[in-house]
């Protein structure tokens, strides 16, 4: 057993692998590099050699005299080889484990499949650093000796494209940034209430009066499910059904049993829209659909969705309450059950497997299906319990806009579940989701990233790698290295502030941004009334989940208070409060020139009053005077004040201001 990060340096790696031994020496790159590919040499594997190749040279600079992977490395050249001993298959179970040896004589990346290469070479390049004191480039690699292998393998991020239409140079990049943390599942919600994003052949008015002209063509998934597999990543595509379906409805009014017409719904919501689960013209439709889409989407998984019907409107209608009668069905629940049953009979005929969200897993439902758990983590046991797989989202859900820290601790299997080793060995993983009501493609990198990292380490990694700390540390590297994978969670919000600060200075703009996170859960929502058709453009989306000066900062307040760190923290929160304070002044002029900004006037001036108070708090700290109760009290109630939310986002930093002003 290796030791994993017993190393005077841990790399900022993510995911940290299973068995690490750092050693002392370094690799050291020159342009003479090369990489060599031994065993099965698979086409997946020789461009990914060269994607390597290109990555390291455009970080470093290097102009390696060989572009690409060779047959056998040069005996002068110091270089890497890469063996894998098969073409791996892009399924469920696949081996991923690959083991990773670097020696300043040369790296030797090898694996059962030439996915677990792909992976391995995700690890080395994470590993690229510059020496402090170079003898040759001044770039390498630290040797070391990895084993490594994934903890679940069921590891997706699920990517609505029907709230929001994602075109495809979205879910390309996010392909890569999702490579870059090794995680293998594209779960991609491609019909809703809000949009039906599939061309489909059998049905044109699906996506012909279901997507507003929003939708992929059948080559381009083609493209994308090929692009995919390219890094190993599976496909599962999802159709929401018998709920979620008012898209569909468009075209096909005869899916369900009320009357129509039916449009494109353009709010946010659960709605009442369902197919009738009675009638053979159903199954038949689904029958002649998922013909089709089996066809597209070559996983042997499909998802039915299931989730959020409304049993009520089912129940009001007489010819369903007569089949119901007729077929033992004593509530809506078990009506869906039928319903489920036979559509998971029509998948079987086509060698497909389903999944579904939780509320498939009704008494009635038999094994073969995997439970996909989002409202709580009881089915998640349920379904392993009764044999069946499973796989978590409750506690990924990262449009909740949550801090990293938040899913970080969020385990799909902790001891205190209890589950004996067959039932353990059906939690297959888990999911983040990135549901798009209130993202576009211009910010919806900057819902998943940085803070998916964290979760695809949580489900790649041992689970005692769970130090919130060391992921923040690591996580500050990886988000940069996936902006240069092609992500734009750090680039677009430059474009969103110059386009609300009208071309004037953002500097401002960013400085009080850096205290403030959009708010939480859906509460968004009830602040305004969206749609479809709403800006995405505000401060608050221009804002991130997990402000990192602002969490800083308030480590900082933490440390200081605690006495940790000796005092060595004041200096860095005086500077950082003073930088707050005056930033209001700063700020009005832009607010002036830009209407946009009118809705955080108040909130800009209360960042400057709050830092005021943590000003006065740190003078009263070093000069050992306690303030009066007065001060203590008012300041209490002028901070709560400012705790209101305005244009939808909040100040992160108050409770530490508080603490401060309190613990003198
Ligand atoms: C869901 O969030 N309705 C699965």
């Amino acid at each position: 057993m290796l030791t994993p990060g017993k190393n005077s340096v841990t790399p900022d790696w993510m995911p940290v692998p299973a068995e690490v031994r750092m050693h002392t020496d370094r690799f050291s790159l020159d342009s003479s590099f090369a990489v060599s590919i031994e065993g099965a040499a698979t086409d997946r594997l020789s461009r990914a050699c060269v994607r390597l190749m290109r990555r390291v040279s455009d970080r470093t600079g290097l102009f390696f005299q060989r572009e690409s992977a060779t047959g056998a490395l040069p005996l002068s050249a110091p270089g890497m080889t890469v063996a894998a001993q098969r073409e791996g298959r892009v399924s469920l179970g696949e081996d991923e484990s690959y083991s990773l040896e670097i020696s300043a004589q040369g790296i030797r990346l090898s694996a059962v499949t030439d996915i677990g290469c792909l992976r391995g070479m995700e690890t080395l390049f994470q590993l690229l650093d510059a020496d402090a004191d170079p003898e040759g480039s001044g770039y390498g690699f630290p040797c070391l000796t990895v084993r490594d292998k994934p903890r679940f393998p069921w590891r997706g991020l699920l990517i609505d494209v029907s709230r929001h239409f994602m075109p495809a140079d979205v879910i390309l990049r996010n392909l890569d940034g999702m490579a870059a943390v090794k995680l293998n599942v594209l779960h991609w919600h491609l019909s809703d209430d809000q949009g039906f994003r599939v061309e489909t052949r059998s049905f044109p008015k699906l996506h012909g009066l279901g997507s507003d002209g929003f939708y992929y063509s059948q080559e381009e998934i083609r493209g994308i499910i090929a692009y995919a597999a390219d890094r190993g990543i599976r496909v599962v595509p999802e159709f929401d059904m018998p709920g979620h379906v008012t898209s569909w409805l468009a075209g096909y009014p005869e899916l369900t049993h009320r009357p129509g017409p039916f449009r494109i719904e353009r709010r946010w919501g659960v709605w009442s829209s369902a197919m009738d689960p009675t009638r053979k013209s159903t199954y038949r439709f689904l029958e002649r659909f998922i013909a089709e889409m089996t066809g597209l989407f070559p996983d042997e998984y499909f998802h039915i969705g299931g989730d959020e019907v409304e049993g009520k409107p089912w129940m009001e209608d007489p010819d369903i309450r007569a089949y119901m009668k007729k077929h033992g069905l004593p509530d809506a629940a078990a009506l869906q059950t039928h319903f489920t049953l036979r559509v998971q009979k029509i998948l079987a005929s086509h060698d497909r497997k389903m999944i579904g969200w939780d509320e498939i897993l009704t008494p009635g439902l038999q094994s073969g299906a995997v439970i996909q758990s989002w409202r709580g983590r009881e089915s998640l046991v349920e379904a392993v319990s009764r044999g069946m797989s499973a796989i978590l989202s409750n506690g990924y859900y990262i449009d909740l806009v949550q801090p990293a820290a938040f899913h970080y601790s969020n385990d799909p299997l902790t001891p205190d579940m209890n589950l004996s080793e067959a039932e353990a060995a059906n939690v297959l993983g888990g999911e983040a989701t990135m549901w798009a009501e209130l993202v576009t493609p211009e910010t919806v990198d900057s819902r998943i990233w940085p803070r998916t990292a964290a979760i695809a380490e949580r489900l790649w990694s041992p689970a005692d790698i769970r130090d919130p700390e060391d992921m923040h540390r690591r996580l500050r590297s990886v988000s940069l290295m996936l902006e240069q994978a092609g992500l734009t969670h750090i680039r677009n919000r430059g474009v969103m502030m110059r386009r609300l600060a009208a071309g004037t200075d953002t500097g401002p703009l960013e400085i009080l941004l850096s205290a403030v996170e959009p708010v939480k859960n859906y509460r968004r929502h009830s602040m305004r009334p969206f749609t479809t058709f709403s800006p995405l453009t505000c401060v608050a989306d221009a804002s991130v989940p997990d402000a990192e000066k602002a969490r800083r900062f308030n480590t900082l307040v933490e440390s200081l208070l605690s006495g940790a760190g000796g005092s060595s923290e004041a200096e860095p929160v005086r500077r950082q409060l003073i930088l707050w304070r005056d930033n209001h002044e700063a700020m009005l002029p832009l607010i002036r020139r830009s209407p946009i900004l009118a809705e955080i006037e108040s909130l800009s001036e209360d960042l400057s009053r709050a830092a005021e108070i943590g000003l006065q708090a740190l003078d009263f700290r070093a000069s050992g005077r306690t303030p009066e109760s007065v001060w203590t009290n008012e300041v209490r109630t002028r901070l709560e004040s400012m705790a209101e939310p305005r244009a939808e986002v909040e100040l992160v930093i108050l409770d530490a201001i508080r603490k401060l002003a309190s613990q003198q």
